[in-house]
């Protein structure tokens, strides 16, 4: 049951600490090697790979975002990600050699599951990410990785998207190792930096009073933009969604250097505006996102950031700030998304809407 939460939605976000650790588990062997067992697919087929595509809805779809930004960076395979619900339509370029992954949390997704099959009969190979034990999905291809995260009850993901991330980024990891594309000592580093994210994403959780102040603040939001970079971009798209689905607000992510191509007229007096600020490090991102600050501050706007423990360059720009774990660029999403999972469950609860059955939603949407 919901062990003494409100709603189940809420339970899921305070097991994800248990949830990432389950699908981190046993994925090495005692020399350290990454092993995916549930990928049928042979080492030299993997070697072949010429592209992947990833397609997927929603909030999985976001999680296929923040793959790209890692599979690409870690293969060097080019890797696009597309909605299931246009992939089949475009009449898309796919050989033997394209490495068609899908994400499906319920493994049900009529989307994608139509998607999939459209891939196969081109031929492709296609890999599930996938919660669901024998679910339609991955049954329906031609390898899986389960991601371990137990039963998703709320109707809006959260540990499902989390645990999807981490599928993602072994799956790159693994692909990294069997192609050569990186060193088995830098694939190691990676592993155990991920292993200790649940201790981390307890940290975030442990500051939830602290969010839930914000929704209070917040409440009566007519509109709230999300600003990301880089792994940070689907974030804000992720975050904009969970408000959006939950408390009916108007809300909507921007990449934060596409602001001044448009969105920035937007901006007004008072505006909430969640920034993800990337990490410090040898790219210019985190520079830029401060710049896209000063300029929605000088517009009126309150900028909400998410940034990392000792990032001090950040706290004359932040109208509000909270602070995140240090991590890597590319693994920060596990992180800087719950709190703003935690944000759209308070204030949906603070409007008294029915968080984990929003309306006109489904848990599994089985109609194309
Ligand atoms: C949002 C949400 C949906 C699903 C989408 C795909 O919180 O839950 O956007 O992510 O319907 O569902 P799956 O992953 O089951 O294919």
């Amino acid at each position: 049951e919901k062990d003494g939460f409100d709603w189940f939605m809420r339970k899921e976000i305070f097991e994800q600490p248990d949830a990432v650790a389950a699908s981190l588990l046993s994925r090495h062997t005692a020399t350290g090697a990454l092993q995916l067992d549930e990928v049928r697919i042979s080492e030299d087929d993997l070697r072949e790979v010429d592209k992947i595509i990833v397609i997927a809805c929603g909030t999985s779809f976001y999680a296929g975002l923040v793959a790209k930004y890692a599979i690409e960076h870690w293969t060097r395979i080019p890797c696009e990600v597309e909605l299931a619900s246009e992939f089949r339509y475009r009449d898309p370029i796919l050989t033997r050699d394209t490495l068609v992954v899908a994400i499906s949390q319920s493994g049900e997704t009529a989307d994608t599951l139509m998607a999939i099959r459209y891939a196969r009969a081109q031929r492709a190979k296609v890999l599930a990410i996938c919660n669901s034990n024998g679910s339609t999905i991955p049954r329906e291809s031609d390898a899986v990785i389960y991601t371990h995260a137990g039963p998703e009850i709320g109707v809006a993901s959260t540990k499902g998207y989390l645990t999807q991330l981490i599928a993602c980024y072994l799956l790159g990891l693994y692909l990294a190792q069997v192609r050569g594309t990186r060193f088995g000592d830098e694939i190691a580093m990676i592993v155990r930096e991920l292993e200790t994210m649940p201790q981390h994403i307890q940290t975030v959780l442990d500051n939830a009073e602290e969010v839930y102040a914000l929704a209070r603040e917040y409440v009566d939001a007519t509109s709230v933009l999300f600003l990301g970079r880089h792994a940070g971009y689907p974030v804000a798209l992720e975050g904009a969604l969970k408000l959006k689905e939950l408390a009916y607000i108007h809300a909507e992510g921007f990449a934060a250097g596409e602001l001044k191509h448009g969105p920035i007229a937007l901006i007004e007096d008072g505006l909430p505006v969640f920034c993800v600020v990337p990490p410090r490090g040898r790219d210019q991102l985190h520079d830029k996102m401060i710049s896209g600050i000063q300029e929605i501050k000088a517009r009126g706007a309150t900028a909400i950031c998410l940034a990392e423990d000792d990032d001090d360059e950040i706290t004359p720009y932040a109208d509000r700030l909270i602070r995140l774990p240090k991590v890597s660029t590319l693994l920060q999403p596990l992180l800087s998304v719950v709190p703003l999972q935690l944000f759209a469950c308070e204030l949906a609860t603070l409007r008294g809407h029915d968080v984990d059955q929003p309306r006109n939603l489904a848990k599994s949407v089985t109609v194309e």
